[in-house]
C-alpha cells in the first residue's frame, strides 16, 4: 500500500525545489504526497533559518505534530518525523534534544541520502518493534555532489523551478546562508540544460533558475571551460518550447556585462529582476559587507534599463541593521524613491546566532525597527500600486498557469511576474495570450483576453 508523505515547506524557492526533489527520492520507496500531516507515514518539515521568526515556526509545528504521532502509534502505525533544511543544518543536535518527537534531522546538502536514512530508520523499527525515535542526524557537507545523486524531476507545472547554483561565498554580515547552505557551487551547464529540456518535455513553458546567489553562476561545460549566467540563458533560450526564462536571487556585485547583454538580446528572458539592495546607506552597506555602494546600485539599474527599457525591479530591504541612524534610513527611502520598484520585500533586522552582525554594538530597539519598517513598506506598497495601475489599459502577454478560484477563470503571470486573472478556457493553460488589463486588486491584475492579438501572440 502506498505510504503517505507530507512535506511542509518554509522559506525560499530553493526549499520548494528541494522539497520536490525529496518527494522524487521517496517515490520509489512507495511514498505518495499527501496534503495533510494527519495519518502520514512520514512528515518532513523543510525549514528556513533566515530570520528568527522563520526558525521559531518549526518548534511550534513540532508541537502540533506530537499528538498526531501519538494518535497514529495508538492505532498501531508510525509517523516518522524529519526536520530538513536550514534550521536542521544550523541547530541539528539542539532539535534532537529539544524535540524528542523528531526522528531524523538532515541538512540541505545531504538530503540525497534520504532513501538510505529511511531504510535505516525502518530497519531499526523492525528490529526493536518500537516506534522510530532513533535519532538520525545528517548535517554533513558531503564531498559527493548532491545533484549527481538525485533522480530526474517528475512533477512539473507550466512554470518550473530549476536549481543551478547553491550556497554563497559573499558573507553578508547579517546572513546565515553561507553557514547553512555552504560554499558556492554551480551545477555543470550540461546538467542544467538537460534538466531544462526534461522540464519542457514534461510541460513546462517557463523555468525559474534558482540559486542563493544565482548570478555568481559559473558552470562547467562538457567541451571544457565554464560559462556564466548570461551565456547559460542564451543556451537555454535555444530549447524549443521554452517560452520564458527567469532567475533569482541575484547579487548586484555579480551582475556582469554578459548578463546585461542577455537582457538586451534574449526575448525569452523576462524583463523583471529581483535585485536585493538591503539599504540605501553606504555606511550600512559597508557594515553589511555588501561589496557595493548605493550609487553602484543606481548605475547598475540604469545600465539594465538602458539594455531593456521596460525592465521592472524588485528588491529586499533590511531596516534596523545595527548602527542604522535616522540619516541612514532616510538614504534608503531616497534610493527607493529614485528607483521605483515594482515589488519588494522588507524585513526588520533579526540577529542570527553566529553571524558577525549579531555581535555588533548599536543594536536597534524593536519599536524603531517597526516604525522604519512601516514607513518603508508604505512607500514600497504605493510604488507597487502605481506600477500595477500603469498596466491598466495595456495588453500584456500572460502565460496561463492554472485555474483560478472562480469557474471559467485562469491565472497566469505577466512578464513582470504580476498574477493576472482572466476568463479563458482551460486549454489556454500553458499558452501565452494577450490580455487587456482592466483592473487591479491588492496583489494581482485582472483583464480579458485580447481577441485581436491573442492568436498572434499565442505560442
Ligand atoms: N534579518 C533580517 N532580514 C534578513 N535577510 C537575510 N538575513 C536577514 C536577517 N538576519 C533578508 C535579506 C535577504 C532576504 C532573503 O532575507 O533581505 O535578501
Ligand atoms: Fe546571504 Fe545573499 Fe549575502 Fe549570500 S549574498 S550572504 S545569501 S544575503
Amino acid at each position: 500500500m502506498a505510504k503517505r508523505l507530507f512535506i511542509k515547506t518554509y522559506g525560499c524557492q530553493m526549499n520548494v525545489y528541494d522539497s520536490g526533489r525529496m518527494a522524487d527520492l521517496l517515490a520509489p520507496l512507495g511514498y505518495r504526497l499527501a496534503d495533510a500531516a494527519d495519518d502520514a507515514d512520514m512528515v518532513i518539515l523543510n525549514t528556513c533559518h533566515i530570520r528568527e521568526k522563520a526558525a521559531e515556526k518549526v518548534y511550534s509545528e513540532l508541537g502540533r505534530l506530537k499528538p498526531l504521532k501519538a494518535a497514529r502509534a495508538r492505532r498501531g502505525g508510525e509517523m516518522v518525523i524529519a526536520v530538513a533544511g536550514c534550521v536542521a543544518q544550523a541547530e541539528g543536535a539542539e532539535i534532537m534534544r529539544r524535540a524528542p518527537v523528531v526522528d531524523m534531522v538532515f541538512g540541505p546538502q545531504s538530503y540525497h541520502r534520504l532513501p538510505e536514512m529511511v531504510a535505516r530508520a525502518t530497519r531499526a523499527v523492525a528490529k526493536t518493534g518500537a516506534g522510530p525515535g532513533r535519532g538520525i542526524l545528517d548535517i554533513d557537507f558531503p564531498a559527493e555532489a548532491k545533484f549527481d545523486h538525485l533522480p530526474a524531476p517528475t512533477a512539473t507545472g507550466v512554470s518550473a523551478f530549476l536549481t543551478v547554483q547553491e550556497g554563497c561565498d559573499k558573507f553578508c554580515t547579517f546572513c546565515v546562508v553561507p553557514y547553512t547552505r555552504g560554499a558556492e557551487y554551480s551545477r555543470p551547464a550540461d546538467a542544467v540544460i538537460a534538466e531544462a529540456r526534461r522540464l519542457v518535455e514534461g510541460g513546462a513553458r517557463e523555468v525559474m533558475l534558482l540559486g542563493q546567489n544565482v548570478n555568481a553562476y559559473h558552470g562547467s561545460l562538457a567541451e571544457g571551460g565554464e560559462i556564466g549566467l548570461g551565456a547559460l540563458v542564451r543556451r537555454l533560450a535555444e530549447i524549443p518550447g521554452l517560452a520564458r526564462i527567469r532567475y533569482t536571487t541575484s547579487h548586484p556585485a555579480d551582475v556582469d556585462e554578459e548578463l546585461i547583454a542577455a537582457h538586451r538580446d534574449v526575448p525569452q528572458l523576462m524583463p523583471f529582476l529581483h535585485l536585493p539592495v538591503q539599504s540605501g546607506s553606504d555606511r550600512v552597506l559597508a557594515a553589511m559587507n555588501r561589496r557595493h555602494d548605493a550609487d553602484a546600485y543606481r548605475r547598475l539599474i540604469e545600465r539594465l534599463r538602458a539594455a531593456r527599457p521596460d525592465m521592472a525591479f524588485s528588491s529586499d530591504f533590511i531596516v534596523g541593521f545595527p548602527g542604522e541612524s535616522d540619516a541612514d534610513f532616510a538614504a534608503t527611502l531616497r534610493l527607493v524613491r529614485e528607483i521605483g520598484f515594482a515589488q519588494a520585500f522588507s524585513f526588520k533586522y533579526s540577529p542570527r546566532p553566529g553571524t558577525p552582525a549579531a555581535a555588533l554594538e548599536g543594536q536597534i530597539a524593536d519599536e524603531v525597527k517597526s516604525e522604519r519598517l512601516s514607513e518603508l513598506q508604505a512607500l514600497l506598497a504605493a510604488q507597487q500600486r502605481a506600477f500595477n495601475a500603469a498596466c491598466v489599459g495595456r495588453s500584456l502577454p500572460v502565460l496561463f498557469e492554472r485555474a483560478g478560484r472562480h469557474a471559467g477563470q485562469l491565472v497566469g503571470r505577466s512578464p513582470y511576474l504580476q498574477a493576472v486573472h482572466a476568463a479563458a478556457e482551460a486549454d489556454a493553460i500553458g499558452t501565452i495570450r494577450a490580455v487587456r488589463i482592466t483592473g487591479i486588486a491588492s496583489n494581482s491584475l485582472s483583464g480579458a483576453l485580447d481577441g485581436a492579438s491573442a492568436a498572434a501572440s499565442a505560442s
